[in-house]
């Protein structure tokens, strides 16, 4: 061999060795990299089966227990409700035919016209309602969402978007809401149909069925013009909470003028649940518009602020001060883009659980559950918590929007949905939804954020024309 080719011969050599050692080299490489990732992958899998077996055992374990224990079974039956909506009339009113939505429009329209045969179905009338003092034996206790509800004085119930609270001291529930037993106009042309503001009115129970009227406990304002409780502004969503450590009860509520751009949240207090409540001021919280508003006050007494802003594309959480009296500068944007509204809340077992309503003013539209590890977030929304009556009623919340949900203490994971079924014809004859809230069972739609693998149970409201709460509970301990 020459010298030349004799170099030619070695480098060949070298190459038809170094190409397998290299190769073996890089698929060692390549081999250890997929092991690691999927080892893993695997590892993921199971820490999420573990989770699943676990999450299933508890909800398994959370329904035996139901089973063996509480009677809410009977409000887990799915109730339907056979609505035939009438061919589409040529001449709608114009409060329906404003209202095009995709999926459940028809049924919507029907609703909103004012002139439908199905009026008496949507809100049925005097002569149907519900007066809790003059109801006798077997149909004592028994909620008809959608009805007229009746005071021990036999007064339609005016508490409108509100919430309840729990007052320990005096062993009894108080009702806030929206008083609106005025007239409804709309004060421009393509303004929202509205009520001038009357106040805020609160209603007593101890069984949550038989309420009596406390008088309105923030009354509007007649003659300043520029105060925010002014009868020509907006004041909507009343809630209150007692703050332990200073004693006093505190009312947060929308704040607006009557064409919802000062967008803002008010501020009043009082030495007794059933007030006088002396209104503070309004504020734009930590800066921002806040429309939609709700407080949810933490089992470690902390109370915090959750409301719709940035025009309505997101919702807002913060904590408040001590006295509850202000928020604190800490705020999370949460379900941002995801535009909800008519935020309620309520936490099981250490998960906070939320509903909301999508944005189409005094139209029912699709409520949406969500569910956080931390109020402050993120918050994973679970799709729609509605169950029985018929799909395009579940679709529009059973004709209503969320306003509060109760809890039921000596019942885990039961709840009462309170919605309003809103009649923007005549705002005074808005109605009630009450319902019963179940947590338990597995979700029907992956989750964003964990591999599709489920990470808290379901929240389901199920519909009945007619329901009340288990005996166990209505009979006084
Ligand atoms: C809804 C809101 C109600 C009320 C209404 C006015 O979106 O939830 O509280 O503000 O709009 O149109």
């Amino acid at each position: 061999m020459s010298m030349v080719k004799e170099r030619e011969y070695e480098r060949e050599e070298q190459y038809k060795y170094r190409k397998p050692i290299a190769f073996l080299r890089d698929a060692g490489y390549r081999c250890s990299k997929s092991a690691v990732v999927w080892s893993l992958v695997g590892f993921l899998l199971m820490l999420q089966l573990y989770s699943l077996a676990t999450h299933r055992s508890a909800v398994k374990g959370d329904i035996q227990f139901r089973v063996n224990r509480h009677p809410v079974r009977e409000l887990e039956q799915v109730e339907e409700e056979k609505i035939q909506v009438p061919p589409v009339r040529k001449k709608r009113s114009p409060h329906a035919s404003k209202w095009r939505h995709k999926r459940n429009s028809a049924l919507v329209n029907e609703f909103l016209d004012e002139n439908s045969q199905l009026r008496h179905v949507f809100f049925p009338d005097m002569k149907t309602a519900i007066y809790p003092v003059k109801a006798a034996g077997n149909e004592s206790h028994y909620y008809h969402p959608g009805k007229i509800w009746l005071d021990t004085e036999g007064n339609p119930i005016q508490a409108h978007g509100g919430g309840i609270l729990y007052d320990e001291r005096s062993a009894t529930y108080y009702w806030y809401g929206e008083y609106k037993d005025g007239p409804t106009y709309r004060a421009h042309k393509k303004g929202a149909a509205r009520v001038d503001v009357i106040g805020v009115g609160c209603y007593s129970s101890k069984d949550l069925w038989t309420w009596k009227n406390q008088g309105i406990v923030l009354p509007a304002e007649q003659k300043n013009e520029t105060h925010d409780l002014h009868k020509s502004n907006v004041l909507e969503r009343p809630k209150v909470v007692y703050n332990e450590k200073t004693g006093k009860y505190v009312m947060w509520m929308h704040i607006d003028d009557a064409n919802y751009t000062k967008a803002a949240v008010g501020i009043a207090i009082s030495e007794y649940p059933t007030g006088p409540f002396k209104y503070l001021h309004s504020q734009r919280p930590h800066g921002f518009d806040s429309r939609d508003m709700t407080i949810f006050k933490d089992d470690d007494g902390v109370a915090y602020l959750i409301y719709s802003s940035q025009n309505n594309s997101e919702l807002h959480v913060g904590p408040l001060t001590d006295d509850y009296l202000d928020v604190q500068p800490e705020m999370q944007r949460i379900m941002v883009g995801q535009r909800r509204e008519a935020p309620a809340l309520f936490k099981y077992q250490g998960t906070y659980y939320m509903i909301t309503s999508g944005c189409s003013g005094w139209a029912p539209n699709e409520a949406v559950a969500h569910a956080a590890e931390s109020i402050m977030g993120p918050w994973e929304t679970m799709g729609n918590p509605c169950i029985g009556g018929n799909k395009m009623f579940r679709l529009a919340t059973f004709l209503a929007q969320s306003t509060f949900v109760i809890p039921l203490p000596g019942i885990p994971g039961s709840y009462i949905f309170m919605a309003d079924r809103w009649n923007p014809v005549e705002l005074r004859d808005s109605r009630y939804v009450w319902l019963p809230l179940i947590v338990g069972g597995l979700p029907d739609r992956p989750l964003e954020f964990n591999f599709g693998f489920p990470s808290w149970p379901r929240v389901s409201i199920y519909w009945h024309r007619k329901w009340r709460l288990p005996l166990s509970w209505r009979v006084p301990k």
